[in-house]
């Protein structure tokens, strides 16, 4: 029997979810379906246990509802815990097992596919909301020499920088928290943008210079050049858009639920093709 799983999100339609997890099925031989499904605002727990009734063996969970899906599991991996909210949930017998496979989609993304190692890297993290939470610890954990994280609400930011020092082993990574203008005259070997600035095309408050030489400019958004690509292009740093990170984190959920790892390389390829980006 076809084993069932979906992608919940609100809104959804846009998810290239489907297509990722169809083609990673049709490449492994795994029988599988894979659906959007949207859940209304205030009836995300409804929905995922209308599909456990069912008998679905997973979903991926997207804006907004990850910390919900952190709440309504019973059964964490690291990555869960350390973001406090899950994208991968696995539904077995009584469990509903919650991951978070954003981080590790995103390393792997920039260690395997950019070839840049974070080891060693003074690393800027632009923005300090659900989609910077969840990939900090397993950035912290590769090591960098130093985590800045900027953002316009300072709290936020030095909040989500306790968090993480609580939870992990400190290392020798030094972790800090600033304001956009505490950002003057510092350069970065990473810098990656985890705002929603970009969806409506708005700049970020960030100067030049904050770009190293050979510096990797990462922006989590996908589909077009945003405002911080172009700044990051036209100052001569490595520009990667968050495609890669879908199809990592995608292919990461996928292992969880088969136990077997796709390959990424032509999916993400497919997937530019088809949305000729
Ligand atoms: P997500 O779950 O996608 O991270 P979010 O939790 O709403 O969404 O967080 C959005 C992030 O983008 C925040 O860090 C936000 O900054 P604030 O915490 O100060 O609100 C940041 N952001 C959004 N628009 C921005 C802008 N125009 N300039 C700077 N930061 C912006």
């Amino acid at each position: 029997m076809t084993d069932q799983y979906a992608v919940i999100g609100n809104p959804i339609a846009h998810s290239k979810s489907p297509l990722i997890h169809e083609a990673f099925a049709r490449q492994t031989g795994q029988d599988i379906s894979y659906e959007r499904i949207l859940a209304p605002l205030d009836g995300f727990d409804e929905t995922v246990r209308e599909l456990i009734k069912q008998g679905y063996k997973g979903v991926n969970v997207t804006v907004p509802f990850k910390f919900e899906a952190f709440q309504l599991a019973n059964q964490y991996s690291s990555s869960a815990l350390g973001a406090g909210a899950a994208n991968t949930l696995s539904f077995k017998n009584q469990t509903i097992a919650a991951d978070n496979t954003d981080g590790a989609g995103l390393v792997r993304d920039i260690e395997q596919n950019l070839n840049v190692q974070i080891a060693g890297k003074r690393v800027l993290l632009i923005g300090a909301g659900g989609a910077a939470e969840g990939v900090l610890q397993p950035m912290f954990k590769s090591k960098p020499k130093s985590i800045t994280v900027v953002n316009r609400t300072l709290d936020k930011a030095i909040g989500m920088i306790k968090k993480v020092e609580a939870q992990s082993q400190f290392g020798n990574t030094i972790l800090s928290a600033c304001t956009f203008e505490e950002l003057q005259g510092q350069a970065f070997d990473i810098v990656i943008n985890a705002t929603s600035a970009g969806l409506n095309d708005t700049a970020l408050p960030i100067l030049n210079t904050i770009f190293a030489k050979d510096c990797l400019a990462y922006d989590m958004m996908y589909g077009r050049e945003t405002p911080f690509m172009k700044l990051a292009k036209d100052n001569g740093a490595q520009v990667a858009d968050g495609l890669g990170m879908l199809v990592e984190q995608a292919a990461e959920a996928f292992y969880i639920w088969r136990g077997v790892r796709p390959e990424t390389h032509s999916v993400m390829q497919q997937i530019r093709n088809l949305s000729q980006l």
